[in-house]
């Protein structure tokens, strides 16, 4: 087989019909794609290319470069290995359809589960648990299901069947131990992924429109997602503020009732570090609009509670009012700057009415967005929440050649629309000189480094709290760290039972917000009452200790690319037993959450990977299957013996840094490393933070500095032992000379 080298490090040649390339871009990744001129990128942050070794011989065609090999032969097969093993092999596939009339079951209002039109893609042959694909419904595991790469507003309730979510991330994790392999298809058009469904020994992926590009990474589970984050990019650390509890409605329409809300938080004891405001806070639903009726001198307002340390999000729609008069829709018209069919503006219907949509792929939109997302941050808004950014439209979806920039029709920019809006909002954060803090629903892959993920829609039902948990690593897996759901569930009322419940179950959740949908009961914690709001207050202040741990893993998931969320199996991928753990959850590599996820459950079994002891009664677990409480006081959170844990003091109701550093000390030898900066700014990125080893030595605490860039706020240190007893020392006492 011949081959052209185009540059160094770069590989052309026919494969499949096709003219392909190849680099390799570490040695853990390699790029196969096919040649087309003026591709643009979206996901892609950075690609360094590395030389290869090629051996060429009449059949077939080798590329080589550190332990990874990749095979081509005349047959259009490829085969793929890694330190010395075959990691799969792969061929050219295209999706055909059975071609059985469907209509009849379509009156019924049934749909076939394939709407694919494949244009091409690949069959990778193997068999092994499936992690990845981003935001889904379904199980941790994604063997055995499909999906389609398709942002798609759906509010009827979420079930494992379903194929498509808000977000699109054609990206997954085939485990095996250290030499796992994960795939990226860099492509923006509706894809198919099939994982060894119709077809039990084979992965299929097929897409509608562009190229085939491809990412191939190896190694084990953590190596493989810090590659992908490498190229695509990674959550930014979220201003400390944002790890406390926040509240959500749709919506509180005025000063008063938000007053009532952040009051009621205050009468019921229960800490609250950020509120809400969903889209009635605007003048008929216009973007950048307060209405003064409703928010009077909303910036004089915003500042009182601020000293009250309380941080205000307002939510930005993707879909702007057509309305003369109105300075967006004005300034939009007047530059061109709106989505358009056929040459002329497109439009629509959302919230405001009739509605028309920024070309978000274009520049200078994207400019003009981030000038006004500017201005609400300077107004004091502490971040913004993006919806409805699929885009979500009431008459019927956008067709498919609505243009949203220059040479990006719908079809090929409709899972990036989303991407485009937050990137532009990133922008308005950089020109405000702050720490970005923004939600977004819909995204693609790399969406993550300019706003994080909460996951839509989500009903208040026992089914949505058990999606929580898979759903949620699954999104970690494939490199999103600031990620969460709505508490109690966002449609429909809930009940107090499952509201405590899911209070406790979220308390490692990055971002942790109650939200509900208008017309639902209210679902604050203060209305309620009993156990259900012991409970809840319980969870909260236990979450509230241990934001020092969950900080520090959203520093890391940005500088080294780990996962703080995650499943027992990125911390024990020896053990057989969590290769498909949908009921726990781990933050970092030693706390672990069991909750209860059904009504009336007082007691469930919970599987300790390690040794463990339980937060607050310190009582000790073995490894192994055990019993444990889950009745709606009870904490099922545990402490892995064998680690170490950086924890707030307890009673400690305020989202920020105080003197204390507190230290679950775990067994002899144990060791962690933490974190410390003022919490917000961007002065972290100019080295102005602290980075720590500590380490259990003997039952002594030993703290080192790994990088030293500011006065350190620590006085004290408070020790906790492995029974919970507790001594306090001063921290220059156990610092190591440098
Ligand atoms: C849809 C969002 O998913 C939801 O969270 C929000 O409350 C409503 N839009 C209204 O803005």
């Amino acid at each position: 087989m011949n081959y052209l080298q185009i540059k160094q490090g770069q590989y052309e040649f026919c494969f499949g019909g096709k003219t392909m390339r190849l680099e390799f871009l570490s040695n853990r990744c390699f790029r196969l794609y096919q040649r087309t001129p003026n591709r643009r990128y979206y996901a892609i942050e950075s690609e360094p290319i590395s030389e290869a070794d090629v051996c060429q011989s009449e059949s077939g065609l080798e590329f080589g470069y550190s332990q990874i090999k990749v095979a081509f032969d005349e047959e259009n097969r490829l085969s793929v290995s890694y330190f010395g093993q075959e990691s799969f092999r792969a061929e050219p596939y295209k999706v055909s359809h059975e071609t059985e009339n469907l209509s009849l079951m379509a009156m019924e209002g049934h749909h076939a589960s394939r709407d694919l039109n494949g244009k091409g893609g690949i069959r990778i042959y193997a068999d092994l648990p499936i992690y990845g694909m981003g935001e889904r419904s379904g199980p941790l595991d994604k063997r055995g299901y499909d999906y389609v790469n398709w942002n798609t507003d759906d509010p009827s309730a979420h079930v494992d069947t379903f194929k498509s979510l808000y977000q699109s991330m054609p990206f997954f994790i085939a485990f095996r131990g250290k030499t796992s392999f994960g795939v990226f298809l860099d492509n923006t058009s509706k894809s198919h992924f099939d994982f060894n469904k119709s077809k039990r020994d084979s992965i299929l992926i097929d897409f509608e429109d562009g190229v085939a590009d491809y990412y191939f990474f190896f190694g084990s589970m953590p190596e493989v997602i810090q590659e992908f984050t490498r190229l695509t990019g990674r959550n930014p650390l979220v201003p400390y503020w944002a790890l406390g509890a926040q509240q959500c409605r749709w919506s509180y329409h005025d000063k008063a009732e938000l007053d009532a809300v952040i009051e009621g938080y205050a009468v019921a004891n229960i800490p609250l570090s950020a509120v809400y405001l969903d889209i009635d806070y605007m003048d008929a639903y216009k973007d950048f609009t307060v209405d003064a009726s409703k928010f009077p001198h909303i910036q004089d307002y915003l500042a009182e509670l601020r000293k009250k340390d309380i941080y205000v999000v307002p939510i930005i729609d993707a879909g702007v009012k057509a309305e003369e008069g109105y300075f967006l829709y004005d300034e939009g018209v007047k530059n061109g700057y709106f989505s358009t069919l056929d040459g002329e503006i497109y439009h629509n219907e959302v919230w405001p009415g009739d509605s028309v949509f920024p070309a978000f792929l274009d520049e200078p939109v994207q400019q003009w967005w981030a000038n006004h997302i500017q201005h609400m941050l300077e107004l004091g808004f502490a971040g913004i929440w993006n919806d409805m950014n699929e885009p979500a439209s009431f008459k019927g979806p956008l067709p498919m050649d609505v243009m949203m920039g220059k040479d990006m029709p719908h079809r090929v920019a409709h899972n990036i629309y989303g991407h485009h809006m937050v990137k532009a909002g990133a922008m308005g954060f950089e020109k405000a000189g702050k720490r970005l803090f923004q939600l977004t629903r819909a995204g693609y892959a790399g969406t993550c480094r300019y706003s994080a993920t909460w996951a839509g829609d989500n009903q208040s039902i026992y089914d949505h709290l058990r999606l929580m948990l898979p759903q949620l690593m699954n999104m970690s897996l494939s490199g999103q760290a600031y990620i969460g759901v709505d508490i109690g569930g966002f449609g429909g009322d809930t009940t107090p039972e499952l509201l405590t419940k899911w209070a406790i179950a979220a308390i490692l959740n990055p971002l942790y917000r109650n939200h509900s949908a208008m017309g639902t009961l209210p679902q604050e914690p203060y209305t309620l009452n009993g156990d259900y709001l012991l409970g809840y207050r319980k969870a909260v202040m236990t979450r509230y200790e241990i934001l020092p741990t969950l900080y520090d893993e959203l520093y890391f998931a940005e500088s080294e690319g780990s996962v703080p969320l995650r499943p027992l199996i990125y911390n024990f991928p020896d053990d057989s037993n969590v290769l498909n753990e949908n009921t726990e959850m781990m933050l970092g590599e030693s706390l672990l959450i069991a909750p209860s996820l059904f009504p009336g459950e007082t007691k469930r079994v919970c599987y300790f990977p390690d040794d463990f002891v339980q937060f607050g009664t310190w009582k000790h677990y073995a490894k192994g299957h055990h019993i444990i409480d889950v009745g709606l006081t009870d904490t099922p959170l545990f402490l892995r013996e064998n680690g170490m844990v950086v924890l707030a003091s307890a009673g400690n109701d305020k989202a920020k840094k105080n003197d204390v550093l507190r230290v679950f000390l775990g067994k002899n030898g144990s060791s962690a490393r933490h974190f410390e900066d003022d919490g917000d700014g961007l002065g972290y990125r100019n080295g102005q933070y602290n980075l720590y080893h500590l380490r259990n030595e003997g039952g002594v605490l030993r703290i080192s500095y790994l990088h030293h860039g500011m006065q350190s706020e620590y006085q004290k240190v408070i020790l906790v032992h492995l029974d919970g007893k507790e001594t306090t020392m001063d921290f220059v006492d156990l610092i190591l000379p440098a």
